[in-house]
């Protein structure tokens, strides 16, 4: 079983949490604050490793508390960090809006997370069957990690949604986005699996939307479509969800199941991910995904 490799963003979350989003020009009193291990990138190598998976982080972070957090939360989950760089920039930040319907909006402040580079001389393990990446770190690191790992499966999750450059995407095999991302890439409004397939014909890549409580579809670029859908749960906080999912779908794409199972575990991932607020102590362990009936 190949392992998993994630380059990506450490952040140190706050979250807010409120009654409803503000206006412009508001001013609010929050519900109650509180902190988190974010980051899109160390989000999804924590989900892959708690979804079985053997996982290694490359991500840079500040020389300060924040940065010393994310190195101790690595280690506490059996995540590889050699390749973590420490740089002069503080520790990528963001703060959360979290409403009381468990919907969020994100303020990301990149710190360090802007300053990643392949370290110089980097060798990437050999045995690695799934890469991980996302857009809030360089895509010039990712595009040089993506191309020297040719024999693994390089997922791009286009978020937040930009756009990517030709070199990243002439070097990724799979792009995961949400739906809301996916409408932003295609430039038009539609249904999840509509978008899916246009994407994966327009990018020549295979292409999975997300779609909260709808599911996710899995487009390939010859036009075949596979859909999953989740189990019904509570939403708390929806923050994390779609990291729950894609750390999953890297975690168990290394075992050899069946696209449909591998969806179907990911999308369930990311269901649980919603139950608990915050990033990190909501992103599910391998016996809660594979408990769920139809596992
Ligand atoms: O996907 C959720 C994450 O997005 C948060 O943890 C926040 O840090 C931002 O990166």
């Amino acid at each position: 079983m190949g392992g998993v490799l994630a380059i990506g963003s450490y952040n140190r979350d706050t979250v807010l949490r409120l009654e409803r989003f503000p206006v412009p020009g508001e001013t609010m009193t929050a519900l109650g604050v509180a902190e988190f291990h974010g980051g899109k990138g160390s989000n999804q190598a924590v989900a892959a490793a708690r979804a079985g998976g053997r996982v290694g982080m490359i991500a840079a972070i500040g020389a300060d508390a924040a940065g010393q957090a994310a190195r101790a939360l690595w280690a506490e989950e059996g995540i590889a960090a050699e390749a973590v760089q420490a740089t002069q920039a503080p520790t990528g930040a963001a703060t959360i809006l979290l409403d009381a319907s468990g919907e969020n909006q994100i303020i990301i402040i990149p710190g360090a997370n802007a300053a990643l580079t392949l370290p110089p001389g980097f060798t990437p393990p050999d045995d690695i069957a799934v890469v991980l990446a996302q857009l809030e770190t360089p895509q010039a690191a990712t595009a040089a990690l993506f191309r020297s790992l040719t024999g693994a499966r390089r997922i791009l999750n286009v978020a937040p949604a930009a756009p990517i450059t030709p070199e990243l995407l002439s070097v990724t095999d799979m792009l995961v986005l949400n739906q809301t991302e996916a409408a932003i890439l295609a430039q038009r409004e539609a249904e999840p699996a509509a978008l899916a397939l246009a994407l994966a014909a327009e990018t020549m890549r295979d292409v999975i939307v997300t779609a909260g409580a709808i599911g996710a579809f899995w487009a390939r670029p010859d036009g075949v479509v596979i859909g999953a859908a989740p189990p019904c749960v509570t939403v708390v906080d929806s923050t994390g969800a779609g990291d729950a999912f894609l750390g999953a779908f890297a975690a168990f794409s290394t075992e050899g199941f069946k696209p449909e199972k591998t969806l179907r575990l990911a999308v369930t991932a990311g269901a649980l991910a919603c139950t608990r607020e915050g990033a990190v102590p909501s992103l599910p362990y391998r016996a809660a995904i594979l408990a769920l009936p139809g596992h």
